[in-house]
């Protein structure tokens, strides 16, 4: 299989950051009265910030006006910012580090391509940011994914065609994206089974057969 370079999502697959996600959400939609299911927490992998707020606000049997909506994505934001200085080198996944070396050496180029606009400041807590080649994430795009605008973006940053590219994902939105941007698939964690999936990754670490046989 000709793979010249991995595409990885950051929340999800790199580090926990879908459980602080959704913790924010939740505290923000219980000071609000609304109903948040742990269930719709899956609709919010990979999606913007304000897609996932308007998930929780089908919930709220109310309209919100757009200067509604963006305080509360603040609020949220903040909640989640305050959850996110809790993290350190030592919370990237297991196996992360040793992959992203592999793949270096063996001149295999990497990318981030992540939905989220904290993209810097959580690669910089990991100590993660000098790794990668190149990072597209939600401060560059107008659609987040389902549509494959970042993973677009990142293969032009590497200068690789998509169709040798292998984006590593653990949400539905972010397969369909991949997909529809013409490149492979490894899903991982809550997407594992997912039949979007070309290759299904238990640990990170088994990209490696994946990429190398
Ligand atoms: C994605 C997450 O990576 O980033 C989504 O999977 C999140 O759940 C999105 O909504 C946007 O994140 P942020 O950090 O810009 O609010
Ligand atoms: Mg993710």
């Amino acid at each position: 299989m000709s793979i010249l370079a991995v595409i990885f999502d950051l929340d999800g697959v790199l580090v926990h950051t879908d459980q602080y996600h959704y913790q924010a959400w939740k505290r923000m939609a219980d000071e609000e009265g609304i109903v948040f299911e742990e269930s719709a927490g899956d609709r919010l992998r990979g999606v913007s910030r304000m897609e996932s707020l308007e998930v929780i606000l089908e919930k709220s049997g109310r309209t919100y006006t757009n200067v509604e909506k963006e305080a509360l994505a603040e609020r949220k934001n903040g909640y989640y910012r305050e959850l996110l200085e809790q993290l350190t080198p030592a919370d990237a996944a297991p196996g992360s580090r040793e992959l992203l070396a592999a793949c270096t050496e063996q001149g295999i180029k990497v990318a981030i391509g992540s939905s989220s606009r904290n993209t810097p400041v959580i690669l910089e807590r990991l100590g993660l940011t000098h790794l990668f080649e190149a990072v597209a994430d939600g401060n560059e795009i107008v659609n987040s994914k389902p549509d494959p605008e970042v993973f677009l973006l990142a293969a032009k940053k590497l200068a690789i065609d998509p169709k040798y590219c292998i984006v590593v994902e653990d949400a539905e939105a972010g397969l369909i994206a991949a997909k529809r941007a013409g490149m492979k698939t490894a899903a991982t964690g809550t997407a594992i089974k997912s039949a979007r999936a070309d290759h299904h990754l238990h640990r990170l670490e088994e990209l490696t057969a994946v990429i190398w046989g």
